[in-house]
């Protein structure tokens, strides 16, 4: 069986809305294996979206554990926190947060020259990746000069750019049409086999959860492995 990447243990998390408990998670257990693919799947409202948010320590549980390669995420300081999430984790999220006086080239190129990177480096794999996603002729336009689907996959394209060890994607493809949607789950794929990215994303799409190597179904707050299809 493949390396454990991720253990979550017995995890729990509430929300406190005008003095009422809502339990959405409950008793949660889940193991990510390296180079996993996994399809978070479920109605609205079942705490997909909070899973991804705790895995990815945007939030932290009202009880239970993460483990991520055997180390207890939320007993971190703040500060280990936020460097083990910049140096593992990419985010793609529907509401992405681009930078919009700069073009979708300099956006992409932004995580590699923050990490230190050499300009010309830098540019050569964010114009590799842009082109991967179809941008090939819109390296050079500003955020604001994108439709709403180019905008997400140069925010998938910013996120991809470092390889990092485990990307969290909450429904990458939701406004996107079917053969783009497509084209981003291929570069996923690509990602997992060539560089063993692991993949977490929840999506409603069957057709492009059953291309991930695990589905699993939040069920009243429990993660149930579904078959694939
Ligand atoms: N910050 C918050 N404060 C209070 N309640 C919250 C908060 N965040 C989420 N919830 C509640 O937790 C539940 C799960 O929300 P979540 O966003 O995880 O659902 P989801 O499965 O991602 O749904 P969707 O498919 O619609 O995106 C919802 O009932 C929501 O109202
Ligand atoms: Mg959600």
């Amino acid at each position: 069986m493949s390396q454990t990447l991720v253990t979550v243990k017995n995890l729990e998390k509430f929300f406190i809305n005008n003095q009422h408990r809502v339990e959405v998670l409950k008793n949660l257990d889940l193991e990510l294996y390296h180079r996993d693919t996994l399809a978070v799947v479920g109605a609205s409202g079942t705490g997909k979206s909070t899973l991804l948010h705790i895995l990815g320590t945007l939030d932290r549980p009202s009880a239970g554990q993460v483990l991520f390669e055997g180390q207890n995420l939320f007993e971190q300081s703040a500060m280990d926190l936020a460097r083990f999430r910049n140096e593992k984790i990419g985010f793609v999220f529907q509401f992405h947060h681009l930078l919009p006086e700069f073009t979708a080239l300099e956006n992409t190129m932004m995580p590699l020259l923050i990490a230190g990177d050499g300009n010309r480096e830098a540019r050569g794999r964010a114009e590799e990746i842009l082109s991967q996603l179809g941008l090939k002729e819109r390296l050079h336009h500003r955020i604001g000069e994108l439709s709403g689907g180019e905008q997400q996959r140069v925010a998938i394209a910013r996120a991809l750019i470092r390889a990092p060890q485990l990307i969290l994607a909450d429904e990458p493809t939701g406004n996107l049409d079917r053969k783009t949607g497509s084209q981003i789950i291929d570069l996923f794929i690509r990602l997992n086999q060539e560089k063993g990215v692991t993949f977490l994303m929840v999506t409603h799409n069957q057709e492009l959860s059953r291309r991930f190597k695990r589905n699993v179904e939040i069920i009243d707050g429990k993660a149930v492995e579904m078959p694939i299809g």
